[in-house]
């Protein structure tokens, strides 16, 4: 593929081929070629070696010295170490550990949702930077939190929503809009997939090494479940618990698709909107969902199987009539609806009558660049997302997956969650941060931390 503007052009129907990113780069910089010396590597620690987890650090490898590594499932840290460390780095049951260490830069938190404010304040409270995946957090009051604790201390917060550094689909997309060539979007929808349900599963014996207490942490105790089924041993994306990857599908843990999936898709429609101009959040959501269990007082009733929404429709309403709309029943991306055309994105996917007409009108040089913030880029998306985090630690840039801009979307993600729990459409007091005319909702804004896992030094 040359590297021309034809070239990229050509490719742009379709799925924009890495080989035509330099066309955008007249000058690429890219983090890798500044932090490749020995005595500039990043020292990083570890929370939560799951299955993220491995591709991530696999991703950073070049830059980074994994020298701590902290899980609640002692064989699944000793597993990580030795694949990923050589064994070399230290392994913890308490992340704290790595938050007390002087010589560690970064911390990255790859933990069930539930787990992730409580680390990313005290980790930024101790002076670390922190990579932490998405969805951020589990409520709408812990994003305020963290955003507090984090211009009080001005770490660097990157989340790992890493369509926001893709460039063959996503960048291009929200330059599409940037270069005003949708026109006033009108609508986005985010189209994320439906959940899956569950049998009953189980009570069963905590496995050997799982500290259980402590993964459950901040969240109520419940009693560990596992399902023993011949036919998804060994597949865990299939097996169904409410521990290893089934977290997702357990209210208590997760929001469920609306965050795990809605973290990456309403996050792009909402930047869409952004880059148009509509800076202003949204008033109000309604829709339906199903859930396969019943719901009393937004609660489940029946604790011993999946709760999280297995379909939904919601529409989330902008001043100025501009509306969103968050749903599992069509493909899988974002469709950007403005008065001039349509583009739908996705991860291997940009198309649209705006995309085909890049043929005869191309972008203007550096659109890219503009939307990407004019930080460095990288062709690979999980790669270029990490590169654009460490660019950011040693510049003390707001990287381009911020808490501000990811938090104004996962508050939309958070309302669908409660909307879908209560059964109800909410009014939204977007300055105010707060559910308007319904309290028992705006209850729903935080939750309770059991005993013994409160943030710490929150109030500081
Ligand atoms: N960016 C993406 O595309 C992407 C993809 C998959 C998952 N994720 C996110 O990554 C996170 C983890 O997902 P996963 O699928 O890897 O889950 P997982 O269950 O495979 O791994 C989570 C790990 O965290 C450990 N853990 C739990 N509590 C802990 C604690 N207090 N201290 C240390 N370790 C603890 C668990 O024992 C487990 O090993 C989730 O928030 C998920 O949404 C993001």
């Amino acid at each position: 593929m040359p590297a021309t503007r034809r070239g990229f052009l050509a490719s742009c129907g379709t799925t924009a081929a890495a080989a035509a990113i330099p066309y955008f780069f007249s000058t690429p910089r890219t983090l890798g070629d500044e932090t490749k010396a020995k005595n500039d590597r990043i020292t990083v620690g570890l929370i939560g070696s799951g299955s993220i987890a491995k591709a991530n650090i696999n991703a950073a490898k070049d830059w980074i010295d994994l020298v701590a590594i902290a899980d609640v499932d002692a064989d699944r840290a000793d597993q990580f170490n030795a694949k990923f460390a050589d064994g070399k780095a230290a392994v913890h049951s308490d992340y704290r550990h790595i938050l007390e260490r002087k010589d560690i830069d970064v911390v990255h938190v790859a933990t069930p949702d539930h787990w992730h404010t409580k680390p990313v304040v005290e980790a930024m409270l101790a002076g670390k930077d922190v990579y932490c995946e998405k969805p951020l957090t589990l409520t709408i009051d812990e994003g305020k939190l963290i955003r507090k604790i984090q211009k009080q201390t001005g770490r660097i917060v990157q989340v790992g929503t890493q369509q926001r550094s893709d460039f063959e689909h996503f960048i291009p997309a929200m330059a599409i809009v940037a270069e005003g060539r949708l026109g006033r979007i009108k609508k986005v929808q985010a189209a994320i997939g439906a959940a899956p349900s569950s049998p009953s599963i189980p009570v069963a014996d905590v496995p050997k090494g799982l500290n259980w207490d402590r993964w459950l942490g901040p969240a109520p105790v419940a009693e560990y479940r596992f399902l023993t089924d011949p036919e998804t041993a060994g597949k865990e994306t299939q097996q169904k618990t409410n521990c290893h990857y089934g977290f997702r599908w357990w209210y208590e843990y997760s929001g469920g698709k609306l965050t795990d999936w809605g973290a990456h898709h309403v996050d792009i429609a909402t930047w869409a909107l952004m880059l148009n101009g509509q800076t202003a959040g949204p008033t109000g959501i309604s829709g339906s969902a199903v859930h396969p269990v019943a719901f009393k007082d937004g609660v489940p009733v029946e604790r011993d199987r999946y709760n999280t929404a297995t379909s939904f429709l919601f529409k989330v309403d902008f001043p100025g009539g501009t509306q969103m709309v968050i749903r599992d029943d069509t493909e899988n991306g974002v469709l950007i609806e403005g008065e001039k055309g349509s583009i739908f994105v996705a991860r291997k996917k940009l198309a649209g009558a705006p995309v085909d007409a890049l043929k005869d009108d191309p972008l203007p040089e550096g659109a890219l660049q503009r939307v990407y913030k004019n930080l460095p880029m990288q062709d690979n998306e999980r790669k270029g997302h990490w590169a654009n985090f460490f660019h950011c630690v040693k510049t003390r840039q707001e990287p381009i997956s911020d808490v501000h801009s990811h938090m104004k979307m996962l508050n939309i993600c958070h309302l669908a969650g409660i909307s879908a729990r209560l059964g109800r459409p909410l009014a939204w007091n977007d300055a105010g941060e707060r559910i308007t005319g319904d309290d028992q909702a705006d209850a729903m804004l935080s939750r309770p931390y059991r005993k013994g896992y409160e943030i710490e030094h929150a109030s500081s």
